[in-house]
Parts: structure tokens; sequence; C-alpha cells
């Protein structure tokens, strides 16, 4: 097989950089590496990421059954949410060192479910390990996503690591042969557990993880904030590197409770429900909410791996989500909460 001069060098780069980025970096040496990496995939397969494509006929978001799912274009996105790229890299490295030291079963088994156009997740750690310790098999529901990743796999000559490409419905898929994973990534998720079938991919496929196998994320916890909303500031555009808003935001809230923590053990309780019924969270006493707050606010967590964990406003996933205002009803009945599992999942309150 001759391999041309212009996949030796795309070669080359993504080596460079992809290596970069399983490393200790800064917040500006992430965005550079991000970017340069962006670069390189969105020129090899036509898929940048933009949020709103004007010359194709995918549409921006589509409803589906469990929950809005992003188009390609957005999917490709995502990777431009660089502490995101970048932490989800370190997490899942660190958890397959785990893994691999602390296991005799060789090669893991990972299950990449929702790889958008560059299995941005999984990528650059093929410049970590080899392809005798870990196996992916790349699931999407859009064939261009899995077309785009397939071109990219073959330019920078990584075909030993990936063992299908599967387009499928990952709330409903099926894997061959009955196969249980070691690790199953799937980031399809919006701040809040609003919007995107995160909890249904999960509560689907975990009955395909090995007894000791692990989800990415590891855990995704939203917590219940009341906050004095008119003196909050919002962040600066770049808010990833913007830690003093975060930090005047804090001293004007205070945390109610954990709402809801996804992990293996708590998805199984999470099943879909008619749009009429809802799954109960949590019924919070009137007591607990005080006059001197005006708002309720959801805050989210990605812990990715054991402390690799995403923050308010670290990326997309974790930015504050305003959910009501607190008035006279909630400071004498108190609020009940619950997650609605339906094409439009989120945190709903009575
Ligand atoms: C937020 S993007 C993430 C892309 C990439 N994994 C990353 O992290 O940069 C989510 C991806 O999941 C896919 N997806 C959404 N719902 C899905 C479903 N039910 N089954 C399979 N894939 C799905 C979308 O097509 C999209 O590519």
């Amino acid at each position: 097989m001759s391999v041309s001069k212009e996949s030796l060098n795309h070669r080359t780069v993504f080596e460079l950089y992809s290596k970069k980025l399983t490393e200790q970096l800064t917040t500006p040496e992430v965005i550079n590496t991000v970017n340069q990496l962006h670069q390189l995939y969105s020129k090899i397969t036509a898929i940048e990421g933009i949020l709103a494509p004007s010359d194709t006929d995918e549409v921006f978001e589509e409803l589906s059954e469990n929950g809005t799912r992003v188009n390609p274009y957005m999917a490709a996105y995502c990777f431009l949410d660089y502490v995101r790229s970048y932490k989800f890299t370190l997490g899942i490295k660190k958890l397959v060192s785990d893994m691999l030291q602390s296991g005799d079963q060789k090669p893991l088994q990972i299950l990449y479910a929702g790889t958008g156009p560059y299995a941005s997740l999984i990528l650059p750690l093929t410049t970590v390990f080899s392809a005798n310790q870990i196996q992916v098999t790349l699931l999407d529901i859009h064939q261009s996503s899995l077309d785009a990743v397939n071109n990219l796999i073959s330019t920078f000559n990584l075909e030993a690591y990936f063992n299908g490409y599967i387009k499928a419905d990952a709330t409903r898929f099926i894997p061959d042969d009955h196969i249980n994973y070691d690790i199953i990534i799937s980031e399809t998720m919006d701040k809040a557990l609003r919007k995107e079938p995160q909890v249904a991919i999960f509560n689907h496929l975990h009955q395909f993880l090995k007894p000791n196998g692990a989800f990415i994320p590891e855990e995704i916890r939203v917590d219940l904030y009341q906050s004095k909303w008119g003196e909050e500031k919002n962040p600066a555009f770049e808010y990833f590197l913007d830690t003093e808003t975060r930090k005047h935001n804090a001293a004007f809230r205070e945390k109610i409770t954990n709402l809801m923590a996804i992990n293996k053990h708590a998805v199984t309780k999470f099943k879909r429900t008619h749009s009429d019924q809802h799954l109960f969270l949590n019924k919070i006493d009137p007591k607990n909410f005080k006059a001197e707050y005006t708002a309720l606010l959801l805050l989210t967590e990605v812990q990715i791996y054991k402390d690799v964990t995403l923050i308010e406003d670290e990326s997309i996933l974790t930015e504050k989500y305003y959910l009501s205002p607190l008035n006279d009803k909630v400071f004498q009945s108190g609020l009940s909460f619950y997650y609605k599992m339906d094409n439009d999942p989120r945190i709903v309150f009575d």
C-alpha cells in the first residue's frame, strides 16, 4: 500500500498534538493544542465544528425518542469545548492506565457511544496505548460521522485499534455475541442533564458493562442551589479562563441538595417513562428555602474519572442553569423534584 506524503504529514501533526493533549498543560496550551487538532481533523473530514451549518440537510438538532441528538457539525464543535475535551482525554488515560495495571486481561474492550465525526475523546490516546492494550468499538447514530472517523483512522493509520464502526441508536444497541465492555464512553449530555439522551444511553448500555467495568464519565451530579440572582455575574465569553466570576457567584449562593448522581449503580433506576409520568428525585421541605434568596439554580459537575472533574463554567456541560424564581408558594409548600425521561429529558418540579 502506498502512503502519500500528505498523509504522512497529517500523521506527524496528529501524533505531535495528540501526545501533547495527554500531558499536563496550562489552559492556553490546551486551547492551542485542541485548535491545531481541530484544524487537522476538519481539513481531512471536511466537517468543521460549527454551531449552525447552512449547507447541509442535516438539521442543527434532531428530536428523537429519548432526547435531542446533535448533528455532526455540532458534534465536531463539541471538540472545541476545550477544557471538556482535555479533561476527558486525561480521565480516560488515567482509567485505562489503572485498569491495565490492575487486571490481567488485555486488550481492554472499549465502547465509544456517540463518537461524532472526530472520535475526539479516544483518538489522542492511540499515541499513549498500543492496539494490544485497547480495542475500541465506535458507535454513532449518524453515518456521516462514522464515515468521517473512518477517514481520520485510515489517514493516521490507526486501523489496528478499532474493531467496529456501528451505526445504531445507543439506547437500543445490542452488541453481537453478547460481548461485555471494560469501559463505555459516552458524552451525550447538556447542562443539568437536559435535552440529550445521556441518562437513557447509560441506562441501556449498563447491561453490557463488565462487573468491574467503568463508565466515562464516572459520575454526573446535578445540585440544587438557591441564589441571590441579582448579585450574580455572567462569566466572560471565554468562561473556562474566568475563575473570578465563579468565585464571585459562589458568595451569593447556598447549596440545598444533590438532586441527581448518575453513575453505573444509580443509572439502573432511570428507565424511560411516558411524558405524563416522572421519576421522583427528592422532596424539599419549605424550611430549606430562605427569603434572602431569589432564584433556584441547577449546577452540574462531571466527574470524568477520580479527581478529573469538570466544574462550573469549565465547559458547556457545566454552565449554571437558571431553574425558576423563588416565590411565596415555594416558601410555604416546598417543592418536589422529578426527572422526565421522555423525548425532552430534564429535571422538573411541582
Ligand atoms: C455531544 S456529541 C459528542 C461527540 C464526541 N464524542 C466528542 O466528545 O467530541 C454527541 C454524539 O452522540 C451522537 N448521539 C446522540 N444520540 C445518540 C444515540 N441515541 N445513539 C447514538 N449516538 C448518538 C451524536 O450523533 C453525536 O455525534
